[in-house]
């Protein structure tokens, strides 16, 4: 029979306070079945005999355990063109702007910040193909601090059931269906994968990139996150961005009294404020 774990005050505030200093991620009190059911069994798996045990880990420094932990809080939820209007004005207004606007050096960089299993980044990816020649230099930076979904994206590979009510067109052009043991399933086109440079970034952390972005898709992750990390990291995304460059958020996100770095141009989508230098 399974040992059933108790998870007391205790150990249930020191893995939320853990959680929310390393990834920003808050969880209220209603998140105690969660951390509970994700993590017990880990608990069996390490064979401790208890949460004390657990947070005793956690608390010793061990960083592969914390990099478990962390992937296990994660809530990954997302899909191929998931809120379609944002790819819809991705194509028919943020890239055609781009392109003028960067016609001299035909470079685009956009970031997908917490991209999860690779839904969004490679849907970007598809739609910039629709517009951009094949003479531009795009790439794009997917990144998540959950390492399992990262090695997930950068697979591309995804069962039928998470691409079937896609566009017929885009099927063909970018899937290659599985044989034999894969028949269930389907391999995203080299050529996509290709723009797309995945890597686990926590956003908490400092970031890679050296020049300005041109875009940023950050969306259904700070939902997580309280509003001082909001701002902060908002304000950050305003430093990365181009003057002319676009954020897109996620459809519960909203601006409002967190920042005043961007202009609301569209339904969730923002471009940065033009009064302030940098
Ligand atoms: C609900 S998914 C959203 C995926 C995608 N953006 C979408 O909208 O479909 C949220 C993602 O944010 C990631 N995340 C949470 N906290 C993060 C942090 N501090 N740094 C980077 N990624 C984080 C999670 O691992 C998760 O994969």
């Amino acid at each position: 029979m399974k040992t059933r774990f108790e998870l007391g005050d205790r150990e249930f505030n020191f893995l939320r306070q853990k959680v929310f200093n390393h990834s920003g991620i808050a969880m209220g009190d209603e998140k105690r079945q969660l951390i509970h059911s994700r993590l017990s069994k880990r608990l069996r798996k390490l064979s401790l005999k208890n949460f004390a045990e657990y947070c005793q880990l956690l608390d010793s420094g061990d960083e592969d355990e914390l990099l478990y932990f962390t992937n296990a809080m994660t809530t990954n939820l997302t899909s191929f063109f998931r809120e379609n209007h944002h790819f819809e004005y991705l194509q028919q207004t943020v890239l055609p702007y781009l392109m003028k606007l960067k016609a001299d050096t035909r470079k685009l960089r956009i970031w997908s910040a917490g991209c999860s299993t690779g839904e969004e980044p490679y849907s970007i990816a598809m739609t910039v193909k629709k517009v951009v020649p094949d003479n531009w230099d795009v790439k794009i930076l997917a990144t998540d601090i959950d390492s399992n979904v990262v090695e997930t994206a950068k697979h591309g590979i995804y069962k039928l059931d998470r691409i079937n009510g896609m566009d017929r067109e885009l099927l063909k052009k970018w899937f290659l269906k599985g044989r034999g043991g894969n028949h269930d399933k389907a391999l995203i086109n080299p050529v996509l994968k290709e723009m797309i440079i995945f890597k686990q970034l926590n956003l908490m952390h400092d970031w890679p990139m050296k020049g300005l972005l041109d875009v940023i898709f950050c969306r259904n992750v700070v939902i997580y996150f309280d509003k001082p990390t909001q701002t902060k990291l908002f304000d950050r995304y305003a430093d990365h961005l181009h003057p002319e460059g676009y954020l897109f958020v996620g459809h519960s996100e909203a601006l409002f009294k967190v920042t005043e770095r961007f202009d609301l141009i569209g339904n969730t989508v923002y471009s940065k404020r033009k009064t302030r230098q940098g």
